[in-house]
């Protein structure tokens, strides 16, 4: 531990626990972790599944990449080290909600094993859905909806995952959708799937 939390005590006293709050919202809670490039369909696909949880009943709340890099952690960069700090803060976080009984359907590139494995590692393996948003390189790119590609070709952006950062290939993933041949709707509904049974109270799983 740091120094600087010498001092520091985490509340142990009885809380009411996860299980009781999941009850009490009718759910089980989870975190739904979509990983893949940018531009690859992650928020997009964030936003109808919490719109199709939510008509069904389900609470949930996104935590979304540039969202969170906005607010919370707008003091990091994307060198590795940042990625990490980034991806660590999200678990954490993604663990509040969890016991609270709130499913989070997290949208980050999450680019490397590493970067997975330390928030697989904070979260739990078992209440994590990995969600592999797969669409190649080459279509994020003509697809460029934040202009972002052009200017990291440019040189105007270093550190640009996809172009002189790495993304590998997710090897544990629960789920792959790939956009450049599925609609949304389908992918939405091959995610949904697999959820489901995972969510549902009375379900043993
Ligand atoms: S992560 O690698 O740390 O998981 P995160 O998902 O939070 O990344 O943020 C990615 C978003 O930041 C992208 O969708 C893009 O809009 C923006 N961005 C800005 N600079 C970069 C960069 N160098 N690499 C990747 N994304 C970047």
């Amino acid at each position: 531990m740091q120094d600087n939390n010498k001092n520091v005590y985490p509340v142990t006293f009885k809380a009411i626990q996860r299980e009781e709050k999941e009850k009490l919202i009718n759910q089980k809670a989870r975190v739904i972790w979509m990983t893949g490039l940018s531009g690859s369909g992650k928020t997009t696909l964030a936003k109808h599944l919490d719109k199709a949880l939510y008509n069904r009943g389900f609470l949930s709340q996104i935590l979304d990449g540039d969202n969170i890099r906005s607010g919370i952690n707008n003091n990091l960069s994307f060198t590795n080290e940042d990625r990490m700090e980034n991806i660590r803060r999200i678990a954490e976080v993604s663990t509040l909600f969890l016991n609270c009984g709130i499913i989070t359907i997290n949208s980050f590139i999450s680019p490397t094993e590493e970067i997975r494995n330390m928030a697989m590692g904070i979260i739990g393996r078992e209440n994590v859905i990995e969600v592999f948003i797969n669409a190649p390189l080459n279509i994020c790119e003509q697809r460029d909806v934040k202009g972002l590609y052009a200017r990291a070709r440019r040189g105007e952006i270093k550190d640009f995952t996809g172009i002189d950062a790495p993304f590998e290939i997710p090897l544990d993933a629960d789920v792959e959708v790939r956009t450049d041949i599925q609609t949304v709707e389908e992918s939405v509904q091959q995610i949904l799937d697999h959820v489901f049974p995972l969510i549902q109270l009375g379900i043993k799983n």
